[in-house]
C-alpha cells in the first residue's frame, strides 16, 4: 500500500525538470496523474514513463495562461480518474531583467504564469470541491485534499534581474495563505514550496556571456545563469549542492500525503538551507 494509492493529482508544466519530477513522484507513491506541459512531446514521455511503471496518467496539453485552459484541465482529470484530490501548480519559466530594462509584455507574462495561471487552475477547481467536499461530509467520509503551489527564494527575498518573476512568486505567496483561509472548510491543505537553485533547464549554466535561449509558446526566452554565479550561490548554500528535481519533487510530496493534514497555509523553503 503506497501512501497516494487511490488518489488523483493535477500537475502543470510537467514535462520537464522539477514538474515531471513531481509527475513520476507522486504517480510512483500510487497517484494517478493529470499532467500538463505546453510542449506535446515531453509531456507525452512523461505519460509513457508513468505507464511503464504500472502507473495511470493522462497528457493535457496546452499554455496555462491561455483563456478557458483551467477549466478544460480541471475538467479533464476530473472525467478521466473520477475526483481530484492533489494540484501542484508547477509551471513556469524565468524571463529576467532589471526594472528599467523589464517591458510591460515581460511583465504581464510573469504575472501571468506564475500568479494569474495558478489563480485560474485554483478558481476552476472550486465548483467541483464544493460538490465533491459536501458528498463526502453528508456520507460521513470527510477527506483531506492537496494544493501545493511552486515558489522560489525570489519570491520570499527578491531576487535582482528578476523584477517581474519575484513579483509574481510573492504574489503567490498571498494566494496560498487566503486560499488556505478560504478551503479550510472543504479540507483542504494549501501550501507553497519554494525553491533555492535546482538543477533544471531553467538554472542551466552558460559560459560565453549569452543565456541560453529555449522556446516557450513560440517566444523565445533567455533563461540560465553564468557559472560564476553558480560558484557563488554554490558556496552559499548550507548543504553544499544545488538541488536535483527528485530532490524538489520530495519536498513537494511532504505536502501531498496524510502526515501533513495539519498543515495549511505554510511556506517551506527546499534550498539546501539557503536563505537569501
Ligand atoms: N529551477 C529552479 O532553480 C527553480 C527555483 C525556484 C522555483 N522554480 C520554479 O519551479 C517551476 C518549474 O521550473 P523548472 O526549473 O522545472 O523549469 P523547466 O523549464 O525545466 O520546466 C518548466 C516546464 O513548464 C512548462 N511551461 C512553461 N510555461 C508553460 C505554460 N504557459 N503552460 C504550460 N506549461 C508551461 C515548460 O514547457 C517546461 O516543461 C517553475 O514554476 C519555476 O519558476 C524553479
Amino acid at each position: 500500500m503506497s501512501k497516494l494509492d487511490g488518489k488523483v493529482a493535477l500537475v502543470s508544466g510537467a514535462g520537464r525538470g522539477i514538474g515531471r519530477a513531481i509527475a513520476l513522484k507522486l504517480a510512483g507513491e500510487g497517484a494517478r496523474v493529470a499532467l500538463n506541459d505546453l510542449d506535446a512531446g515531453p509531456a507525452a514521455e512523461v505519460v509513457a514513463e508513468i505507464e511503464a511503471m504500472g502507473g495511470e496518467a493522462l497528457a493535457v496539453v496546452g499554455d496555462v495562461t491561455a483563456d478557458g485552459f483551467a477549466d478544460k484541465f480541471v475538467a479533464a482529470a476530473v472525467d478521466k480518474f473520477g475526483g481530484l484530490d492533489i494540484i501542484v501548480n508547477n509551471a513556469g519559466y524565468s524571463w529576467d531583467t532589471v526594472i528599467q530594462k523589464t517591458t510591460d509584455e515581460q511583465f504581464d507574462a510573469m504575472l501571468d504564469i506564475h500568479i494569474k495561471a495558478p489563480f485560474k487552475i485554483l478558481r476552476a477547481f472550486a465548483g467541483p470541491l464544493r460538490e465533491m467536499a459536501k458528498a463526502e461530509a453528508e456520507a460521513g467520509q470527510l477527506k483531506n485534499r492537496k494544493v501545493v503551489n511552486i515558489s522560489s527564494i525570489g519570491g520570499l527575498f527578491g531576487n535582482a534581474g528578476q523584477i517581474g518573476y519575484a513579483s509574481g512568486k510573492t504574489a503567490l505567496i498571498g494566494l496560498t495563505k487566503t486560499l488556505a483561509k478560504e478551503w479550510g472548510r472543504y479540507q483542504v491543505n494549501v501550501n507553497c514550496v519554494a525553491f533555492g537553485l535546482i538543477q533544471t533547464r531553467m538554472t542551466e549554466t552558460f559560459d560565453d556571456g549569452k543565456p541560453n535561449m529555449h522556446d516557450v509558446g513560440g517566444k523565445d526566452i533567455p533563461m540560465g545563469v553564468p557559472p560564476e554565479f553558480v560558484g557563488f550561490i554554490n558556496k552559499m548554500i548550507p548543504l553544499g549542492r544545488p538541488g536535483t528535481p527528485q530532490d524538489a519533487a520530495n519536498a513537494v510530496y511532504l505536502f501531498c500525503i496524510p502526515e501533513s493534514d495539519y498543515i495549511s497555509g505554510e511556506v517551506v523553503l527546499a534550498s539546501g538551507g539557503l536563505v537569501i
